[in-house]
């Protein structure tokens, strides 16, 4: 499939994106070993979290839905998963993959996790080496990518694990082996990442101790069904938070986005490069923090991208590149080398799209100077990277001609109506 997206046009109204990803996975996942049943709403219904529904259903959870969004996990306790006839297809969904490989670690039966092109290269020792360390037994393929085959019946032993990168995947993987685990299992990271699956384990009754960088939890511990709003996903609002600013007479409301402090690096990036944005309507649902989020176009600077914020805007950064070639002046991003092991290397392939219209972007090991202006117009690849799609569409408003985008079928991993949403908003987009 691929996006034609003709320049021009500016975005307006009141939009809901879907529901947010990260989320949505650890929902299923505490639901399903839970006690009792929980409901959860505003599920994503894309395909990565749906590869977790469904592997849930495989190990035997019944589940309900999704129907618009509303999904009933009949929990059966932390040990109550039954072993899948099948190896489990995460599809594209590393946070499936990590996230599932601590939680399984500690079952009683063995299970092999597989996925697809792009997860089969990622690279997956980040998880099993602290896993073997608390005594979980798994394969990996050759330079520790997937399958990941993992044997049931392990004791684990808790840890005090200090992550070498920052990611919550590996923090998340890491505490949910912890939770089968005998004794008491930390992590301390290097700096802050998203925490919702701190958050969300309070939620569903296990008390996970926080103190600065460390992340505690007590094993063996044990779940209790909770309902669970999924607010709107910051990671999808981005692309409209990055059109509507770059496209001038834009004004748009992004309606019960997510905001936890650990998400919303991009906002203040934007905000660096000088966009308008103005939160309204906060609130707190099931532990997270939401707002509405009003975004009018501005005319952006470049600027130097605090390595701080990385980690709280990493998975944003293919549009906030966009943001950077339609700015004014120099933008500079460090400290990012993350992006290169993503659903594509992000660097590499953000780089040579905008190289490819035209824009002055130069990759570096840990991140890309760009000189903004304008963008050209063009064919640019996503290979196969949802944000690297959506990204290029929103290029479209800041470009001199049409851009094409091709493989964006992925972008159903996370962002289904991707199309329909942002075409109502006023992108001139359509996919053949
Ligand atoms: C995620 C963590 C991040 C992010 C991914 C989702 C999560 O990955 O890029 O899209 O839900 O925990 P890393 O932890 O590998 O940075």
């Amino acid at each position: 499939m691929k996006f034609i997206v003709n320049n021009g046009g500016r975005l307006s109204g009141n939009i809901r994106v879907p529901g947010d990803k990260s989320i949505s996975h650890r929902s299923i996942m505490f639901g399903s070993i839970a006690e009792g049943t929980s409901t959860i709403s505003g599920f994503l219904e894309g395909e990565d979290s749906l590869n977790t529904l469904r592997a849930f259903r495989s190990m035997g959870v019944d589940i309900e839905g999704p129907d618009k969004g509303q999904v009933v996990i009949h929990g059966v306790g932390m040990n109550g998963l039954k072993q899948p006839d099948m190896p489990l297809d995460l599809g594209n969904s590393g946070t499936s993959m990590r996230l599932l490989a601590g939680l399984l670690s500690g079952q009683s039966f063995d299970v092999e996790l597989c996925g697809d092109a792009s997860l089969s290269k990622r690279p997956m020792e980040r998880v099993t080496r602290p896993l073997a360390q608390m005594g979980a037994r798994i394969d990996t393929t050759e330079g520790g990518r997937p399958p990941l085959r993992i044997q049931g019946g392990a004791a684990l032993q808790g840890i005090d694990y200090l992550l070498p990168m920052a990611s919550a995947q590996v923090k998340s993987c890491v505490l949910l082996a912890g939770m089968y685990a005998s004794g008491k299992t930390c992590t301390t990271e290097p700096a802050p990442t998203r925490d919702h699956t701190e958050r969300m384990l309070t939620a569903f009754g296990c008390s996970v101790q926080r103190d600065g960088a460390t992340a505690c939890i007590e094993g063996p511990a044990s779940l209790t069904a909770c309902d669970i709003d999924v607010p709107a996903d910051i990671s999808s609002a981005a692309f409209f938070m990055v059109g509507a600013s770059i496209a001038p007479g834009s004004d748009i409301v992004l309606e019960h986005v997510g905001i936890n402090p650990t998400r919303t690096g991009v906002i203040d990036i934007l905000k660096l490069m000088g966009a308008d944005i103005e939160l309204f309507n906060e609130s707190e649902v099931g532990g997270e923090p939401v707002a509405d989020i009003r975004v009018r176009s501005a005319r952006l600077q470049g600027t130097r991208i605090p390595e701080q914020l990385v980690p709280l805007a990493i998975d944003e950064f293919p549009v906030i590149f966009v943001a950077a070639a339609c700015a004014e002046g120099e933008t500079v991003v460090t400290g990012a080398e993350e992006l290169r092991v993503k659903e594509s290397d992000r660097i590499q392939v953000m780089a040579v799209g905008l190289q490819a219209l035209g824009v002055d972007a130069r990759a570096t090991p840990d991140g890309m100077v760009i000189h903004g202006g304008s963008i050209g117009s063009g064919r640019v690849n996503s290979h196969d990277d949802h944000r690297i799609a959506m990204a290029f569409a929103m290029a479209a408003l800041c470009a001199q001609g049409t851009i094409t985008i091709d493989d964006c079928e992925n972008v159903n991993t996370s962002f289904p109506d991707f199309v329909g949403l942002a075409a109502a908003a006023g992108l001139s987009i359509r996919s053949e």
